[in-house]
């Protein structure tokens, strides 16, 4: 078994019997059916957006002790590996589903590093004494009106020069418009309040999704 490192701490490339596989430090069991090495867990790319920006070597920054904002955690598989990541850090991660609520529970359990939020990422005043100011808002939630809900939360959340990751689907905003030009929208838009660092497109892994990275300030 050979290990690579990677720029993000926590993060290593494994190569096993030939194949390669991406991979966190993890001593904690399987949370969404990975497979499990000596001391590392497999990160899924078709489970995990994060993981394909990871894996083709995008310059995205996540440190082991930030403090991170997860807005749309549903079972927590992402959030498993961002915890392995930030290990002296803290995710709080806020789900407003309760069955996938049920998953990420589990998750929390057993990592010191995960505050489950059961809440509606579109009322940030609803947890507002709860979370901090954040390092990164990382956000998943697939929905028409998630730039708002982003912008909002980090307007409470997020600190000056502080970074997100935005996980766009276009058929959530708009069924039948051409993805390019929904996405030229979304940036325009997001111009207005953040840096825009890197846009990249997530196929063939997820279709019709990209991933936004944006500075605050
Ligand atoms: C694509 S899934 C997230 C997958 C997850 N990020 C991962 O990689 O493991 C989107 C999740 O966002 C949640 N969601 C959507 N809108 C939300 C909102 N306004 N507040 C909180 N959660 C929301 C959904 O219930 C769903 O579980």
């Amino acid at each position: 078994m050979r290990v690579i490192e990677t720029r993000i701490p926590n993060v290593f490339i494994l190569e096993v019997d030939g194949r390669k596989f991406l991979v966190t430090r993890s001593e904690y069991p399987p949370h969404y059916g990975e497979r499990k090495f000596n001391g590392f867990k497999e990160w899924r790319l078709s489970r995990s957006k994060l993981g394909v920006l990871v894996e083709r070597g995008i310059k995205i920054k996540i440190e082991r002790d930030w403090k991170i904002l997860y807005l749309g955690a549903a079972s927590g598989t992402t959030v498993s590996h961002l915890a392995d990541i930030a290990d002296r850090g803290v995710i709080y991660a806020v789900e407003y589903a309760p069955r996938p609520f049920i998953g990420l529970l589990r998750l929390a359990r057993e990592r010191k590093n995960v505050i489950p939020l059961l809440r509606n990422a579109e009322l940030p005043e609803s947890y507002n004494g709860i979370v901090e100011r954040v390092d990164l808002i990382y956000q998943d939630i697939a929905q028409k009106n998630q730039i708002e809900i982003f912008e909002e939360n980090a307007r409470f959340f997020l600190r000056d020069g502080g970074y997100g990751i935005i996980m766009v689907k276009a058929k959530s905003m708009d069924s039948t418009a051409d993805p390019r030009k929904i996405y030229s929208e979304v940036m325009e838009r997001l111009e207005n309040n953040f840096r825009i660092i890197n846009s990249v497109d997530l196929e063939p892994y997820h279709k019709d999704h990209i991933a936004i990275e944006v500075g605050y300030r």
